[in-house]
C-alpha cells in the first residue's frame, strides 16, 4: 500500500510505522492519522506480527495536530464531521503498541504517544500539551490520559500553562517507561517489541486488554474481569505448553492458540 505521510516496514515480528512529514515536524493531519489507522489495522490482522512500534524522526515524534488544517475550521464543521473522531481507532488495536519518541511530542503528538501502550523516549525528547496557547484544549485524550499517567496537580499545571516538559521528567512521573540515548530509542523499542512478540500472542493480548480495563473499571470489577480472562487462558494450548515447558526445563514453543 502506498502511503503519503507514513512509512511502514516490518522487523521480523514487529511492525514499524514511521511518521513521515518531516518538513511539518510530523504535524498530524487527518490524512496522516487515517494512514496510521490503516497501517495499525493491517498489522493487527497480520498473524506474523506480534507488536507494533510508532516513531517519528530525531527532530520530532510529532509537533501536534496540523494547525494549518484546523485554522479555518468552524464549530459547525468540526461538530458535524466528528473531527478527530478517527483518533480513537488506535484504542481498538489488540496488539501492543510502543511509541519510540525523539524530539517534539507536543499536543496531538503527546496524545498519540499516550495512546500507545508503552513509551520509550530519547534523552532530548520534549513533551507538552501547548493547546491552551492556541486558545483550545487537548482534543485527543490529553486531559484524560495525562491525568491518569501523572496525577492531577502536574497534569493541571502542564495543560493550564502549556509548558513543555523533558523526557527525564516524563520518566520520573511515570509517563514514559525508559529514557535512552536518542540514537538508541528506536532500536530498543524494536527490541522490546521482539521480546513481546516472541511470547504467546493470545496471552499478550489478554494482558493488554486487562491492563487497559484498569482505566475503565472499579477495582472490584477490574479484578473480576482479570480473573475471567485468566480462566479463559486455561483453554489455550499455549497454557499447556508454557507450563509443560517449565516443568520439562525447556523453552516453550508457542502455537498462539
Ligand atoms: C502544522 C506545524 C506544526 C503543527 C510545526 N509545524 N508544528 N505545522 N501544525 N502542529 C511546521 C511549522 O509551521 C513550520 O512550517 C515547520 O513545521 C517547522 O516548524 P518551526 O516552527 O519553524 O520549527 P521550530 O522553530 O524549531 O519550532 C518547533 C516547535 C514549533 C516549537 C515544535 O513548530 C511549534 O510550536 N509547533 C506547534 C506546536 C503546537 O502548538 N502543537 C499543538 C498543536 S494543536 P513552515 O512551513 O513555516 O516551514 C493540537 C491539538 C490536538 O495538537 C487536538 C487533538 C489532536
Amino acid at each position: 500500500k502506498n502511503y503519503h505521510n507514513i512509512l511502514t516496514e516490518s522487523h521480523e515480528k514487529v511492525g514499524l510505522i514511521t511518521l513521515n512529514r518531516p518538513k511539518a515536524l510530523n504535524a498530524l493531519s487527518s490524512d496522516l492519522i487515517h494512514e496510521v489507522n490503516n497501517a495499525l489495522e493491517k498489522y493487527d490482522d497480520d498473524p506474523n506480527i506480534g507488536a507494533i512500534v510508532i516513531t517519528g524522526n530525531e527532530r520530532a515524534f510529532a509537533a501536534g495536530a496540523d494547525i494549518k488544517e484546523m485554522m479555518d475550521k468552524t464549530f459547525a464543521e468540526v461538530y458535524k464531521t466528528n473531527f478527530l473522531g478517527h483518533w480513537g481507532k488506535i484504542s481498538d488495536i489488540k496488539k501492543p503498541i510502543i511509541a519510540a519518541v525523539n524530539g517534539f511530542a507536543l499536543g496531538g503528538g503527546c496524545e498519540l504517544a499516550m495512546s500507545c501502550d508503552i513509551i520509550y523516549a530519547g534523552d532530548k525528547a520534549i513533551f507538552g500539551q501547548p493547546e491552551i496557547k492556541l486558545g483550545i484544549i487537548p482534543g485527543a485524550g490529553g486531559t484524560q490520559r495525562l491525568v491518569r499517567a501523572i496525577g492531577k496537580s502536574k497534569a493541571m499545571e502542564i495543560v493550564l500553562t502549556g509548558r513543555n516538559f523533558k523526557a527525564q521528567e516524563a520518566e520520573q512521573w511515570g509517563l514514559v517507561s525508559k529514557v535512552l540515548p536518542a540514537d538508541k530509542v528506536l532500536d530498543e523499542a524494536i527490541r522490546l517489541g521482539q521480546e513481546i512478540a516472541s511470547l504467546s500472542q493470545p496471552s499478550i493480548q489478554a494482558a493488554k486488554e486487562s491492563i487497559n480495563k484498569a482505566f475503565e473499571l472499579s477495582l472490584k470489577e477490574g479484578t473480576h474481569f482479570e480473573r475471567r480472562l485468566f480462566y479463559s487462558l486455561f483453554g489455550l494450548n499455549d497454557k499447556k505448553e508454557g507450563m509443560s515447558a517449565f516443568t520439562d526445563k525447556r523453552e516453550p514453543k508457542w502455537t498462539h492458540n
